[in-house]
């Protein structure tokens, strides 16, 4: 449904979009990552037609942006960061101007207000001027407009920004029940909605794209992914490092804290690479051995890790 194509943008002298191709397919929810400054907002600009690129393609549904924006467009739902909402309309009039734009009229409209009205939670707000509403709500005023006429595809540049808990998890469900038959882009900073909402995540750092996978193969590229973490009691540090190292399959066994109160250690097993080391083994050695086991579980990473790894990487000597 998108394709996106070796797209540079350039301010100036500065390229803000370096090189950046993907494509998102129907049922896809694509988290677009990336710090403060990294690009995210100018690549959606650009999918949507908006500004255009310094070079490179993008398509949507098959049609290129550039040369059948029409086309390309009407199967676009946007929601832009720090949406240009007609700030003296109230809702109802904004909506149904929004509609006038997309084409719809009469009863067709009022029917797709009405299903906006109520995905969104507007109803309590309908006559409201959208200068009077409240973070959550403008937020909200604006995803309705994106998703007014049911478009295959959404672009939503940081739809949860601004909303209180219970708002975030409200749009997140949305996203997850419209996912289904659209593709999605969201881009945010916010890592637990990418595990939340996202089939497929891209990490892009100064403009380029340093990553592309699902949220647990990019969690899986952190230090930390699948190693073992436990909580025991009944057996010193060194004695059961060396009862780990007689399966021949551990690296090493690093202590990371536990309550000496209670007897208890805890610590992270690394596996030998390939050694497919398994927690029901580790529990079934250890409690042969009698070790009470008061935690255990597999890591499988972290993606604030990886997301600080991939995007501060040159900085990482100065951090040291
Ligand atoms: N119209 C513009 N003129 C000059 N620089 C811009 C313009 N728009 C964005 N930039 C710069 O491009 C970089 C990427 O910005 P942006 O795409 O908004 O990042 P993000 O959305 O990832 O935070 C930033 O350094 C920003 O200052
Ligand atoms: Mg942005």
């Amino acid at each position: 449904m998108i394709e996106v194509k070796k797209l540079v943008r350039k301010f100036g002298a500065f390229t803000a979009v370096n090189n950046v191709s993907f494509d998102v397919d129907k049922g896809e929810v694509l988290g677009f990552l990336g710090p403060n400054g990294a690009g995210k907002t100018t690549t959606m600009r650009i999918i949507t037609g908006y500004i255009e690129p310094s070079s490179g393609t993008v398509r949507v549904g098959g049609h290129d942006i550039a040369k059948d924006a029409e086309s390309a467009k009407s199967l676009i739902g946007y929601l832009p960061e720090n949406a240009p909402l007609y700030r003296d309309m109230d809702v109802s009039g904004f909506l149904r101007f929004a509609a006038a734009i997309r084409g719809l009229k009469g009863r067709v409209a009022t029917e797709a207000i009405d299903r906006v009205i109520e995905i969104c939670h507007l109803d309590s707000v309908f006559h409201q001027s959208i200068d009077t509403l409240s973070k959550g709500y403008t937020r909200r005023t604006v995803l309705a407009q994106a998703i007014l006429h049911d478009p295959p595809v959404l672009i939503l540049d940081e739809p949860t920004d601004g909303l209180d808990p219970n708002q975030k998890f409200e749009v997140r469900n949305l996203i997850n029940k419209m996912a289904k038959d659209k593709a999605i882009i969201i881009s945010t900073h916010i890592l637990e909605e990418v595990e939340a909402c996202c089939t497929r995540a891209i990490v892009i750092a100064k403009g380029s794209l340093v990553a592309n996978g699902t949220p647990a193969s990019l969690k899986g590229m952190s230090e930390n992914a699948n190693t073992i973490l436990a909580a025991v009691s009944g057996i010193s540090l060194d004695a059961l490092r060396e009862i780990l190292s007689g399966t021949g399959k551990v690296l090493k066994t690093v202590c990371i804290g536990g309550n000496p109160a209670a007897d208890e250690i805890k610590i992270r097993i690394v596996p030998s690479s390939g050694s497919g080391l398994h927690v029901s083994e580790i529990v079934s050695l250890l409690t042969s051995k009698g070790i009470k086991i008061h935690e255990i579980c597999l890591d499988g990473g972290r993606l604030d890790e990886v997301f600080r790894q991939i995007t501060i990487k040159d900085q990482e000597g100065l951090c040291a």
